[in-house]
């Protein structure tokens, strides 16, 4: 057994178990055909990446089951590459746990602290320097730092500044109007009260004439959440609850904290969470706040259905949707 297999003697040490490839050739030859064989599958991987990249169209759809269809160019780039790098570093590790040294080695290190000696000393120059400076004997000089240092905090304010321009009273104009369609999003279809089974979610936005060419902030304001509840499962007063339809109703989806999409629905609790900061919403209540930093529900969107039974805004929100420190004057 050579000097770099052994372990290091150390009292404080369990004894080194030596692997099997250590010491038995055969084992250590069984170890080498399986790092080959790793590698030569990643090699394959490779080989599929560069076969699904020339030759595979990627217009070509192939049925698997339980993922349905899929893009076989997209599968194969995808499988390639993840065989590829997977088998790669399978082989690196078996490679290193069976076949490379395994030596232990002690490394001795000193003491972090540093001696008291070494303490004193440090102090004793810090001290010695604010004597040399006269600090203590130059107010005038002490006092002038003070307010340098003071004023030095404020500039972070007008840095802060330029993080602007601050949203002002944009998020006052959403795109709802009296009459405009409540369309699915994905998917730009309008929908009817029909469509939403009780208990079920939602997000719509407002139907627009060109919506491939929505703009990504008009559908961060005009994202709404329908959730459909049993009418008798609401408590809100008669206002409110004429801006459902038929258990529909409808909630900006803008946290009123600090922005974030309030995207989780409790279907036991019928409470709307922000991932965020975890503010929680009451959906039988109007999106009361019951948990959380948001200070405001949010805003509700008053709807109800055209001549033809599709859901319609009947009046644009009522107050500004987003967080709450924002200017929410509307109207
Ligand atoms: S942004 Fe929703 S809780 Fe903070």
């Amino acid at each position: 057994m050579s000097n770099e297999i052994e372990a290091i003697k150390d009292p404080g040490l369990p004894a080194h178990v030596h692997r099997k490839a250590d010491h038995d050739p055969v084992a250590a030859k069984r170890a080498e055909r399986q790092v080959a064989i790793l590698f030569g599958i990643s090699a394959l991987g490779t080989l599929l990446l560069i076969f699904s990249y020339s030759f595979i169209p990627d217009d070509v759809f192939i049925f698997i089951p339980v993922m349905g269809e899929q893009n076989a160019h997209q599968l194969g780039l995808g499988l390639g590459m993840a065989i590829s790098l997977f088998f790669i570093g399978m082989g690196a590790i078996h490679w290193a746990k069976t076949l490379m040294p395994d030596q232990e080695v002690i490394a001795h290190r000193h003491e972090f602290r540093s001696p008291d000696s070494d303490r004193k000393e440090f102090v004793q120059a810090v001290k010695d320097g604010a004597g040399a400076a006269g600090l203590g004997r130059r107010s005038l000089i002490k006092r002038s730092l003070g307010a340098a240092l003071g004023l030095s905090a404020l500039s972070p304010i007008l840095l802060l500044r330029d993080l602007g321009p601050l949203p002002g009273n944009e998020l006052e104009k959403t795109t709802w109007k009296a009459g405009t369609h409540l369309v699915t999003d994905p998917g730009n279809r309008r929908i009817k009260a029909s469509d939403l089974e009780v208990g079920a979610v939602a997000q719509v936005l407002p139907e627009i004439e060109d919506p491939e060419h929505r703009h990504l902030s008009d559908i961060a304001k005009d994202a709404v959440l329908l959730i459909r509840l049993r009418p008798d499962e609401f408590n809100l007063d008669a206002d409110r609850l004429a801006m459902t339809h038929e258990g529909i109703i409808a909630f900006s989806k803008i946290c009123s904290h600090m922005g974030c999409a309030v995207a989780l629905y409790e279907q036991q609790t019928k409470h709307l969470l922000c991932p965020c900061h975890q503010s929680t919403f009451d959906v039988t209540r109007a999106a009361k706040v019951i948990f959380g930093p948001a200070a405001r529900p949010l805003p509700q969107l008053d709807i109800t259905v055209d001549g033809e039974g599709y859901l319609v805004a009947r009046n644009p929100f009522s107050e500004p949707v987003g967080p709450s420190f924002w200017e929410r004057d509307s109207r």
